[in-house]
């Protein structure tokens, strides 16, 4: 086991998606350190950041028990001390999950590279469930030559296929149920010689679901993927009973 820190940032509001996350981090290196800090900077909306869920205690006694062994829970002022100079994500940041959100990932990766200076990881843990998020920083920390090493943990599902997501509370019975036909498009697509058509066709099929976007994309470069690619990701978004939802899975049958 290394003698470096791994670090797991997050938000707060955990659930068992995070506490994988932490039992990861836990193999890397006997030193887990989870950080809990609602960045203002990633909400465009002031009435999401006031919403947003917030229980250090709960969520300190979670990440303790999945073996975090440090859980630094900074103020505002000791992440920002002045007004930040905001770190572009680059151009990827505006497509996708970015469209409605803009400046969502510059300020994602701004307080990334604040909790990065503080915490000083040899390993920081981030989910694939944001697997936009997860690429964008994996192209920063390479492009900065940021000595940290970016592990990626697999997305995580409850025992009906839905992938976990502090927001699924909300989707009430009903839409839980109508919330499946986004994996149930991914694990079709997936044994389809024809993903994009599969997926498109399975998600037309439920009423209740707006869709956002579904493609497929290549995991190097996150363009769109040909035949030729070798990584391909699909990629969906939408919306179910007003929560917005979003589910990726590899499209490498041995996966
Ligand atoms: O994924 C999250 O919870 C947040 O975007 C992160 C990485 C902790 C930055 O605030």
């Amino acid at each position: 086991m290394s003698k470096g820190t791994a670090f797991v940032p997050t938000m707060g509001a955990l659930h068992a998606g995070h506490l994988s996350l932490i039992e990861l981090a836990k193999s890397y290196s006997d030193e887990v350190v989870v950080s809990i800090f609602v960045n203002p900077l990633q909400f465009e909306n002031p009435d999401d950041l006031a919403k947003y869920p917030r229980d250090i205690e709960g969520d300190s006694a979670l990440a303790l028990s999945a073996g975090a062994t440090k859980i630094w829970a900074p103020t505002i002022e000791e992440i920002y001390p002045s007004n930040p100079t905001i770190i572009s994500a680059g151009a990827l940041a505006n497509k996708y999950e970015g469209v409605n959100r803009p400046g969502h990932f510059d300020g994602v990766i701004t307080v990334v590279d604040r909790l990065f200076k503080k915490v000083d990881p040899e390993f920081a843990i981030f989910g694939e469930k944001d697997f936009q998020q997860l690429f964008l920083i994996k192209q920063w920390v390479k492009e900065q030559q940021i000595p940290v090493t970016i592990i990626a943990a697999p997305l995580v599902r409850d025992s009906d296929g839905l992938a976990l997501s502090s927001r699924n509370v909300r989707l009430g019975e009903d839409g839980r149920r109508q919330a499946l036909v986004i994996s149930k498009a991914l694990f079709a697509a997936r044994k389809s010689e024809n993903p994009e058509e599969v997926m498109a066709q399975i998600l037309r099929s439920e009423p209740a679901f707006t869709l956002d976007y579904a493609v497929i994309i290549d995991e190097e470069s996150f363009e769109i993927a040909s035949i030729q690619t070798k990584h391909r990701r699909a990629l969906i978004a939408g919306w179910v009973n007003g929560v917005r939802l979003l589910d990726n899975m590899t499209m490498s049958v041995n996966a």
